[in-house]
């Protein structure tokens, strides 16, 4: 299905064939010269991306095809000719994050009329786009999540110097009868921008996502935003549609890339000295399921206990995934990745074989986001997650026994349309028992087309805000307990960044902020707590700065170093423990199989 609305600028005809020879991109319209590389400079593009990893990682697929077709990156969204932005839409304030910007994205064009906006993300759905176009008049172009491999070709962009885009997708989708993605192969998938149905929505069909991956790949046109852990998304969609929950009607069904593909994009990146590899997906643990049947996985479906509504007969799953990159060696046999992480999973595909697999690789992170969203069956139910608190916490049980020391962090929607103060109080119960090492929360916000959306949204804002208040009270009791626990011992640290000192900040390394790598950015967990007190670093002399990184369990650590630690594994002793982050300080480099 092809976006047919009426704005000129950006509007060109379908991809040709996949079979036809590569042309350069003929824009219908001349105001698109201005983009052609041959014509004029081409456009510093500004990337603003809200929402999860997985907007992240395509985000860098974006930034990636954009810069191989010549485009550099703005400094600023203020100063850039080409905007994106990746929008999220799991909660209505993630939206109006975008919408608040509005006014600001308009003024922006009206003083710069070469200006291009796009909008991409989970906000783009099919059935919206007419409604999308008068929410937002500044937007030249709505791209859904699938088809935003088209931007470079929609834009006019790709040329003889552009061997990516759509140029780049095979014919097939994944498993398929895929010819080679050599640089400068010509043709489109016509998979590309095809619909398919949700229910009785009409939705992306996610088809050809991984072709176009491997594509970029091939042509070196995934950007990424760090040196050191990259993010690998290993399927697309979610084919679980939990009815509160908008991500199936902007992402699709479930979409597995080819399981040599995933290996061959990690072995590179550890030849390219990345330290930490996470594989991605809405539901990581049923990956593998849509994927062609192969002799060499015969053995998979036999052993596989939960997720049995998967055929899994004869094809790979996150487990055999997980032990196949982490066969990966160094010469001195070492994992080549020493870290590997996965989110998210769903604890209906928490297979004992993952268990053993996670037990089994050492490379495999000590930790598991394992979302419980209520701690009520009956919640449960409404929400249409398919399984029950026993069988959550009988997962759980299996998984701590395999893995000992695991730390394990959770999601949680409070307020759902018809829980009760007892149900809420079933939430706060489990997360008692469960202690937690982090969650994630957030009020129950309707979103539309939603099957939730039909059932009364009956919890009072307010009353959603104070039981968010209680849950996050509780939590972060329960999460400084459990950094206590950690005072006093050594850990391995992978340090990630150096920590910019804030104006205000005094107290070196002081900061106990909460963590909001994998939280969705919107207003989930922090509903009125202000300006979260975050990480700080101020210079500490003898060329130390304040640093951040991570444990294998996926502790946010702070402490004083060398810049030049950025990247490498180290030791540090635990010397103080917040609820969200613990500091320490650096006792040595950490041997890669430390604990
Ligand atoms: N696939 C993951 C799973 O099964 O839990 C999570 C994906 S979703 C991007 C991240 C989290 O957003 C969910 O776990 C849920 O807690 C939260 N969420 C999703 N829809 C929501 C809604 N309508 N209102 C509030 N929170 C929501
Ligand atoms: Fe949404 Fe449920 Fe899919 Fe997670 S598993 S992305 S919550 S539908
Ligand atoms: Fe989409 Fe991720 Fe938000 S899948 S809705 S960007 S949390």
């Amino acid at each position: 299905m092809t976006d047919r609305r009426t704005l000129p600028v950006l509007d060109i005809l379908p991809p040709a064939p996949a079979a036809a020879p590569r042309r350069p991109s003929a824009p219908i319209d001349g105001r698109l010269a201005e983009y052609r590389p041959e014509d004029q400079a081409l456009p510093r593009f500004w990337i603003w991306t809200l929402g999860c990893q997985m907007n992240r990682s395509d985000s860098e697929e974006i930034a990636g095809r954009l810069a191989a077709a010549g485009c550099a990156q703005a400094p600023s969204l203020e100063t850039a000719d080409l905007v994106v932005v990746n929008t999220c839409a799991i909660r209505e304030a993630a939206e109006q994050k975008v919408i608040g910007r509005q006014d600001q994205l308009a003024r922006l064009k009206a003083a710069n009329p070469a200006l291009r906006i796009i909008m991409t993300g989970c906000s783009v759905r099919e059935p919206d786009r007419a409604k999308l176009r008068r929410r937002y008049p500044a937007i030249d172009l709505f791209l859904r999540p699938d088809e935003e491999p088209e931007l470079v070709d929609r834009l006019g962009l790709a040329s003889a110097q552009a061997a990516i885009g759509l140029a780049a997708i095979g014919r097939d989708g994944p498993g398929g009868d895929r010819t080679d993605w050599p640089a400068g192969s010509s043709g489109s998938s016509p998979a590309t921008g095809s619909t398919t149905l949700v229910g009785r929505t009409v939705v992306g069909a996610a088809d050809h996502l991984a072709a176009s991956r491997a594509g970029a790949l091939a042509a070196g046109a995934i950007r990424r935003s760090s040196a050191i852990s990259a993010w690998v998304p290993i399927i697309y969609g979610c084919d679980k549609t939990c009815t509160y929950c908008i991500v199936p009607f902007s992402r699709g069904p479930e979409r597995s890339r080819p399981f040599d593909d995933v290996v061959a994009e990690v072995r590179s990146l550890a030849a390219a000295g990345y330290r930490e590899v996470t594989l991605l997906g809405q539901n990581v643990n049923s990956y593998g399921h849509d994927l062609p049947a192969e002799e060499r996985f015969a053995h998979v479906g036999r052993q596989r206990q939960v997720g049995h509504q998967l055929d899994l007969r004869a094809r790979p799953d996150l487990a055999e995934l997980l032990r196949a990159i982490d066969g990966l060696r160094t010469a001195d046999g070492r994992p080549a990745i020493p870290r590997l992480r996965f989110v998210t999973s769903h604890p209906w595909d928490l297979s004992d074989r993952l268990v053993e697999a996670i037990a089994a690789c050492d490379s495999v992170c000590e930790h598991l986001h394992l979302p419980v969203q209520s701690g009520d069956d009956a919640v449960l139910r409404r929400m249409g997650r398919q399984y029950t608190i026993e069988h959550y916490l009988e997962r759980l049980e299996r998984i701590r026994a395999a893995v000992p020391g695991i730390t394990v962090s959770t999601d949680v929607i409070v307020g759902f349309c018809g829980e009760t103060e007892a149900q809420f109080e079933a939430t706060l119960r489990l997360l008692e028992q469960v202690r937690y090492d982090q969650v994630f929360a957030a009020a129950f916000s309707p979103r539309p087309g939603t099957p939730a959306a039909r059932l009364p949204d009956d919890v009072p804002a307010a009353e959603k805000r104070r039981r968010l208040n209680v849950l996050l009270a509780l939590q972060e009791q329960i999460g400084l307990e459990r950094n206590r626990a950690w005072l006093g011992r050594e850990v391995e640290v992978l340090v990630e960044t150096i920590v910019p000192r804030r104006a205000h900040d005094h107290d070196p390394a002081n900061g106990d902020g909460p963590d909001d790598r994998n939280r969705p950015d919107d207003d989930a967990a922090e509903p009125d707590s202000g300006d979260p007190d975050r990480p700080s670093a101020a210079p500490a002399g003898e060329g130390r700065v304040g640093l951040s990184g991570r444990t294998r369990g996926n502790k946010l650590v702070h402490l004083l170093g060398d810049p030049a630690l950025v990247g490498h594994l180290v030791s540090v002793r635990v010397e103080h423990a917040g609820p969200y982050s613990l500091r320490g300080r650096l006792v040595g480099a950490a041997g890669e199989h430390a604990p």
